[in-house]
């Protein structure tokens, strides 16, 4: 992005304090490149309640005792679905045959995942569509690490979220910025890297990317845009640990997609092998 440009984009980002995304498409629409999109709230708001169902289901592992839980997450309990359409979203995931049990493992692998590449030297950690992941509080290796974490997500849903926490007397971790942004734009490489970098990002320097439960949501389009985003600011021998169904990318494999974007699969668990590992018997 130009430096002109960005510093417009900073300079209306102080005085308004819109997010970065915002602001961009602002200064862009004034330049006459780009109309100001309208958000489409409805939807992004039945997208974001789904993270409801998750909470809730990491919020009865941390009710186990300590020998059967797969990860503790003390935070999710804070996050219970806040109106009747988030409650009556949450009970149809809950009806979905191994919801549960698919949610529990799929933190663990990704928990696993996160561990891993700090062990590997990497310090930084992208959570997009972090909904009410609590990963960058819970997880003691962040901390231990000095691991800064950027949570990307609507900025509606990572206010609820800062709401929530602070009323929980839980004041912002100093390790964690939350980055508003919306996945769902023409120019998703340029606007993400640049909001990230605008957050504190270094761009280039390895980063492992979280991008859980939200390819489901988003066109193939923004799974692709996604993907070169993480390419691009994650620079060489960073690495996204992600979930998927069968048939998300579309007639292609996943891996066909990946490997076509630059990407080297290291594993692809399915939920039968990660049952075994994490469940067994
Ligand atoms: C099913 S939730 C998963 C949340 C979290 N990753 C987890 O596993 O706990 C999906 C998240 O993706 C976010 N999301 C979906 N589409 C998005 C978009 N276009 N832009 C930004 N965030 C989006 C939603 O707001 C929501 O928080």
């Amino acid at each position: 992005m130009p430096s002109s440009l960005k510093a417009r984009v900073r300079a209306r980002m102080e005085k308004t304090k819109e997010p970065y995304q915002q602001a961009l498409r602002h200064v862009r629409a004034e330049e006459g490149r780009m109309p100001v999109a309208s958000p489409r709230v409805e939807r992004a708001r039945r997208v974001a309640d789904t993270a409801f169902a998750i909470a809730v289901i990491r919020a009865r592992e941390a009710e186990l005792p300590e020998r059967e839980r797969l990860f503790y997450d003390p935070f999710a309990s804070l996050f219970p679905p806040d109106s009747t359409e988030a409650s009556e979203g949450a009970a149809r995931f809950f009806a979905l045959p191994f919801f549960r049990d698919g949610i529990r493992l799929r933190t663990r692998a990704i928990d696993d995942a996160v561990r891993e590449a700090i062990d590997a030297g990497i310090r930084q950690l992208v959570l997009l569509g972090a909904g009410f992941d609590m990963r960058g509080h819970r997880l003691p290796e962040v901390a231990a690490h000095g691991v800064r974490v950027y949570e990307v997500d609507t900025p509606e849903q990572l206010e609820r979220k800062q709401i929530t926490l602070k009323r929980s007397g839980l004041s912002n971790a100093a390790n964690v910025a939350y980055v508003g942004f919306d996945f769902d734009t023409r120019d998703l490489a340029e606007e993400l890297a640049g909001a990230l970098e605008m957050a504190g990002l270094r761009i280039g320097e390895r980063c492992i990317f979280v991008w859980e439960g939200v390819i489901g949501y988003v066109d193939d389009a923004t799974i692709d845009g996604s993907l070169r985003a993480m390419a691009q600011v994650g620079g060489p021998g960073a690495r996204v640990a992600f979930t998927h169904a069968e048939g998300s990318f579309g007639s292609e494999t996943g891996s066909a997609r990946l490997a076509r974007l630059g990407y080297h699969l290291d594993h692809d668990d399915t939920g039968e092998s990660l049952w075994r590992r994490y469940l067994p018997g």
